[in-house]
């Protein structure tokens, strides 16, 4: 996989909007998979402004939820549906129609997690899927000992994760669900570029673990190793605990300025 080290989320942020632009150029209805959560937050507000300065057109651009809590009600502003509207869908100017999502409220949970999978695969697969990192290596919400090989289904959160998300519900983890959607890792592995975005001392040994520790249902995200096109993208920060980091950023000054990631 290549790891690049940016010098600030920003960077980090602009270098992966400009490879959703350009891949939008190439494919202008491109699948992009969105991911939630703080980290992502500077890829789409740059994205959003290549598109009011003309450098990226997402009017045919198609977007598609990694994951969602299950049991929130329709429209709670923290179902990752009202999120990646408010975060991508409409700073984006995408119609809701181009946007894909697993059903977090439906009665037979299992029904809705197949029929996600299927709609990705109607939809001609993700093209470019945006991932974060949670502390404990979650890719998604595919918590240590996931299947490597899992599709999407219903997952328990562990304490930590609801811990770190009780920020998002007023620092209540009693408000937080204890059940998601996610796509499963074999699902995540078949979106043709992989894009982690890691930034903060918090996330450095998970990043650590994920890109030079072995491959381990433990760690789910060291899954990545297995993709043939995976970008990790972090900080000074979030590259702290990583070994090789003077290898990837003298192999990533030594790329021609044009290839992109
Ligand atoms: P964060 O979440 O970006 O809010 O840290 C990442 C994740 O849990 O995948």
């Amino acid at each position: 996989m290549e790891v690049v080290i940016v010098p600030d989320s920003a960077a980090g942020g602009e270098l992966i909007a400009e490879a959703m632009a350009g891949l939008l150029r190439q494919k202008p209805d491109a699948l992009l998979g969105v991911a939630t959560g703080s980290t992502p937050l500077p890829v789409y507000e740059a994205l959003a402004a290549k598109v009011r300065a003309g450098e990226a057109d997402t009017s045919r651009a198609r977007v598609c939820q990694l994951d969602e809590y299950v049991g929130l009600p329709a429209g709670h502003p923290e179902s990752y549906r009202s999120v990646v509207l408010r975060e991508v869908v409409e700073p984006l100017g995408l119609s809701e129609s181009a946007f894909l999502g697993p059903d977090g409220t439906a009665e037979d949970v299992a029904a809705a997690c197949l029929a996600y999978d299927r709609a990705l695969a109607e939809a001609g697969g993700v093209d470019l899927q945006l991932l974060g990192i949670g502390t404990d290596g979650h890719i998604g919400f595919n918590e240590p000992c996931s299947s490597l090989a899992s599709r999407t289904r219903i997952k328990t959160l562990t304490e930590q994760t609801r811990v770190d998300n009780a920020r998002f519900f007023d620092g209540d983890i009693g408000q937080v669900p204890h059940h998601v959607i996610t796509q499963g890792i074999g699902t995540i592995l078949e979106a043709r570029h992989l894009v982690l975005l890691a930034t903060g001392e918090a996330k450095a040994d998970a990043v650590a673990l994920a890109v030079e520790g072995p491959l381990s249902a433990l760690v789910p995200a060291s899954a990545l190793q297995l993709h043939p096109h995976a970008t990790v993208v972090v900080d000074e920060a979030a590259a702290s605990s990583l070994k090789l980091a003077d290898y990837f950023r003298a192999t990533y000054a030594a790329k021609p300025s044009w290839q992109g990631i």
